[in-house]
């Protein structure tokens, strides 16, 4: 049976946390004189000089309205990069446990592990980018803290199985976090739904992908109350600044508009795929449930030159393994996909 006090560093569970001015007084007052802010003002049009909310209510209580789920039940994160480290500090003790990571996938979860000194088990997905699930369930051990999952995966783009994960937030007694930062451009549905099921699961989700916030640097993460309350224990008190705070609301608000980009993005990603096919260095186009396309071609390296040469820049992925001669291509706008597909006409 999964049971947070069996995950959490013992350390963390003991960790009074760091109690800032306003977190000890939530009112309104008129004279603020407790955090040591200039009460002048900030030398801008903006008024910048008090420190931010450290929970973030307004924006978590829009996006509430908007995921279906309680403000309670949401982290959020500078990027949702910091709340990947945070899950590494809370739940993993450096040098003792280890996390089960799934290659091909997004490489800060290796990247944090190894700053958190947190042994990394690598699992190869299978030749189709599904999960190995006997490689997994062989590669779990009583020091194993985090199974990683991606989906829709970057960088193969494909969604993994649904019924695998459950698998594994079934059977797992350590914590599932399915990495859904591309969900929005995907077929398959969220796992914020199954949060009420699995109290061994994390959803990570970010402004800055659909969004179009990536400047904002504003990551969530849902999961049970009691796994937040420890995220939100762990984080720097001021974690989201006054500007991406304010920012975010304002664009928490335009829904249809990121909808619409949504819809683009699709239709401009069936199109790159139905063109990119014609050339005969293209060997192979995956399918894609997210705003980019992994593309296998004859010669990675020259055509990624090429396009450099003309100002254009893809990712290069071909020294990753099950990636072998692909480059992974971000979905651009109808002129930038132009500009690409005319560009690679010239390559020879
Ligand atoms: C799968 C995945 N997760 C997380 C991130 C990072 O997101 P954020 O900008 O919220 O830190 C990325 C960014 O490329 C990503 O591909």
């Amino acid at each position: 049976m999964f049971s947070i006090n069996n995950i959490i560093r013992e350390n963390i569970k003991n960790l009074t946390p760091y109690s800032s001015a306003r977190d000890e007084f939530k009112g309104e007052a008129s004279v603020y004189l407790d955090a040591n802010e200039n009460a002048y003002g900030s030398p801008l049009e903006q008024q910048y000089n008090r420190y931010p909310d450290p929970l973030q209510y307004k924006v978590k209580k829009r996006l509430s309205d908007i995921k279906g789920v309680p403000p309670r039940n949401i982290f959020l994160g500078n990027g949702s990069d910091e709340a990947i480290d945070i899950l590494f500090r809370s739940f993993c003790n450096p040098g003792v446990d280890n996390v089960i990571l799934v290659p091909p996938t997004y490489g800060m979860y290796q990247v944090s592990a190894n700053i958190n000194d947190v042994y990394v088990k690598n699992v190869l997905l299978t030749e189709d980018y599904q999960l190995n699930m006997e490689g997994i369930a062989e590669a779990i051990d009583k020091h194993t803290k985090i199974i990683f999952i991606c989906s829709p995966n970057n960088p193969t783009g494909n969604s993994i199985n649904r019924d695998d994960i459950e698998t594994l937030l079934a059977n797992f007694n350590g914590l599932i976090v399915v990495d859904e930062a591309y969900i929005n451009f995907s077929r398959q549905k969220t796992f914020i739904q199954e949060l009420t099921e699995y109290a061994n699961l994390v959803v990570l989700q970010t402004l800055s992908k659909a969004w179009g916030l990536a400047g904002l640097r504003i990551g969530m993460a849902f999961a049970s109350e009691e796994i937040i309350e420890v995220m939100n224990k762990v984080k720097p008190p001021y974690n989201i600044n006054e500007a991406s705070q304010e920012l975010a609301l304002k664009a928490l608000q335009n829904v249809e508009q990121v909808n619409g980009w949504i819809k683009e993005t699709l239709a401009q990603r069936d199109r790159l795929v139905l063109n990119l096919k014609n050339f005969d260095f293209v060997l192979d186009i995956f399918p894609s449930d997210a705003n980019f396309i992994l593309v296998k071609t004859t010669d990675p390296k020259a055509i990624y030159n090429f396009l450099v040469e003309k100002g254009i820049i893809v990712r290069d992925r071909s020294k990753v393994d099950l990636c072998e001669g692909s480059l992974r291509i971000t979905v651009g706008t109808p002129a930038e996909n132009d500009i690409l597909l005319n560009t690679l006409q010239e390559y020879k």
